[in-house]
This record gives C-alpha cells, structure tokens and sequence, in this order.
C-alpha cells in the first residue's frame, strides 16, 4: 500500500533532495507538487521544482506556485545558505513544461483526497491560505508532516527555526487547525548528517545521484561553516518519516508559534515536559535513527537514474 502524499516546498537543496526521496519510494506516491517564497524567491523556488522533476523524468506531476510572500511580513530568503539559485552547485536540465494555471492553495484542494498526506518542507503561508480558502479539507486531510521547527536552538535566529521563522503567523493558523500535525524539527535533522562519503556513492549511479552529489558539494561546505561535519537534509526526513514511520521516535505535545516577541518570533514552543495545561495539538520529533535514514537516502537516490 503506497500512501499518497503532496510536497509544498521552497527548493532548497534539501526540499529537492527530499522530492527525489520520494519519487524514488514505493511507499509513497507523490500526487503534486506546490511551491512557497521561502530560501528564495516564487519565481525561482518554482523554476528549481520544474528542474528537479524534469531531472526525474517525472515532469508529468502537476507542480502549482503559490504565495510569493508571508502573510503579513516581508520574505526573508536563505541565499547564504542555498546560493543566488537557491539550489546552486549543479547544471539542472530546463524545464519543458510550466506549472498549472492555479495557485497552489487551489491545487492542494484539488490533490488533497482522504487518506493523503501534506508535506510541507518550507513556509507554512501556502498551507494557511489552504485552510482559510478551502476549510473543508480539514476533513479529508490524513495529516500533516512538516520540516519545521524545534524544541530547542533554531538556525535563523538563536530562538527560530528558519521554516517557522519565515511565516510564524501562519505556522500559528496551521497549528491551531486542529489537523494532526508532525514537526519534524532540527532536533532531530541536525542528527543525520551527510557527509562527502555519502556524496561519493551517489556521483557515478546517474545523473540523479551525479546531481545530487554536485548539491552536496555546494550544501556541505555551507554546514562545515557553522562546525557541522556534514549537512542535514532536513527536508527529506520528513519524506522519509512517512516512507517509514519507525525511523523517527515522536511525542505528543502542545506547540505554541511565536509571533509577537523582539527575540523569540517564529519560536515553535513545545511543552516537550507537559507542564502547561494546554491541548496536545502536535507530535514532535525528539529521536532518529540517523545511519538508517541516511541508508535509506543513499539507496533510493541511487535507484533513480
Ligand atoms: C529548513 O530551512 C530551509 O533552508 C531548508 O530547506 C529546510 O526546509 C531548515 O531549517
Ligand atoms: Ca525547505
């Protein structure tokens, strides 16, 4: 039984990595594809989604651009970390088609059928715009697995995690949607990392793993700055927590979105010890089997040609 899913994304070397991941799986079918201003602009967080499928041969997912901004802040990208591109290092084929004639809230209505599951690896703004237009996939959605967020330290501020920092407002609307709801945050990433080693089983396989590779290149050295020996990929946990959900250890909690502080906005508050008494609205990671993440990750790219 293969679970059906949708990926809003920002690619990202990460979010790419994390499309092909899923491509290459059997457990998951990806049913569309919808992208989000976040590591960089709409305009080129779509064109590298178009390139990361036209590199698949998998240009036949309907792939919708969405909100090319927050809710109500200004876009802050990540190009010290994912480049002018947003997915420098490699050549990318051009796209040969063009995303549908739809924003992504309204793709994302149309994909959304029961038992299918929302992926969200950037900016929550497409999936809060998701809910305010079309309320009533609330009752169809499986679920919701995002890359976002952390119980403790973030990366774009010592308090934030960038994928919540960039759109804490609507982190707070998804949140508090009452859908059941995965954080798959850097407390569990920043445990999986890939280091060159890594890269090097991928570069001969094809020109998936030869690219995915070349993301490498450009993606670890970015990591090495800040002291890592590798670099996570963030996104493709999440893909891969649906792939195999005994690979991430979670716990039920309650997860408050910080939107109104000098130096905690965008903060996921999670009462990791349950001491409030408030609802337990989300799971959180706080484990992850990182060698078999990283295994299953190198396999399945690998696979793809
Ligand atoms: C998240 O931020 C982005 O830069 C990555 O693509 C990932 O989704 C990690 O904080
Ligand atoms: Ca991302």
């Amino acid at each position: 039984m293969s679970t059906p899913i949708v990926i809003d994304c920002d690619p990202g070397h990460d979010d790419a990595i994390a499309i092909l991941l899923a491509l290459a799986s059997p457990e998951v079918e990806l049913r569309a594809v919808t992208t989000v201003a976040g590591n960089q602009t709409l305009e080129k967080t779509t064109r590298n989604a178009l390139q990361v499928l036209e590199l698949a041969g998998r240009s036949d997912i309907p792939l919708a651009a969405g909100a090319d901004a927050p809710l109500r802040r200004h876009l802050r990208t990540a190009a010290d970390i994912h480049g002018e591109t947003g997915l420098d290092g490699p050549n990318l084929p051009q796209p040969t088609t063009r995303p549908v004639d739809a924003h992504a809230a309204e793709l994302l209505a149309d994909a959304i059928e029961p038992g299918v599951v929302l992926v969200p690896t950037g900016p929550l703004t497409n999936i809060a715009l998701l809910l305010e237009r079309h309320p009533d996939v609330r009752d169809r959605l499986d679920r919701i697995v995002w890359m976002g967020g952390a119980i403790g330290l973030g990366n774009s501020t010592p308090a934030a995690e960038f994928n919540a920092f960039v759109d804490p407002e609507a982190a707070a609307a998804v949140f508090s949607s009452g859908i059941p709801i995965t954080m798959i945050g850097l407390d569990v990433t920043h445990q999986a990392l890939f280091v060159t080693e890594h890269a090097a089983r991928l570069r001969n396989t094809g020109s998936v793993g030869r690219t995915v590779a070349e993301l490498a290149d450009f993606f670890l050295p970015v990591y090495r700055r800040f002291g890592f020996s590798g670099a996570p990929m963030h996104d493709a946990m999440a893909v891969a927590h649906v792939i195999d959900p005994t690979l991430v250890a979670t716990l039920e909690c309650n997860v408050a979105i910080e939107t109104r502080s000098q130096y905690c906005d965008g903060r996921t508050v999670a009462d990791r010890w349950h001491v409030l008494d408030a609802p337990r609205n989300a799971r959180v990671s706080i484990d992850v089997e990182a060698e078999r993440f990283l295994e299953l990750l190198v396999a399945r790219i690998s696979s793809l040609r």
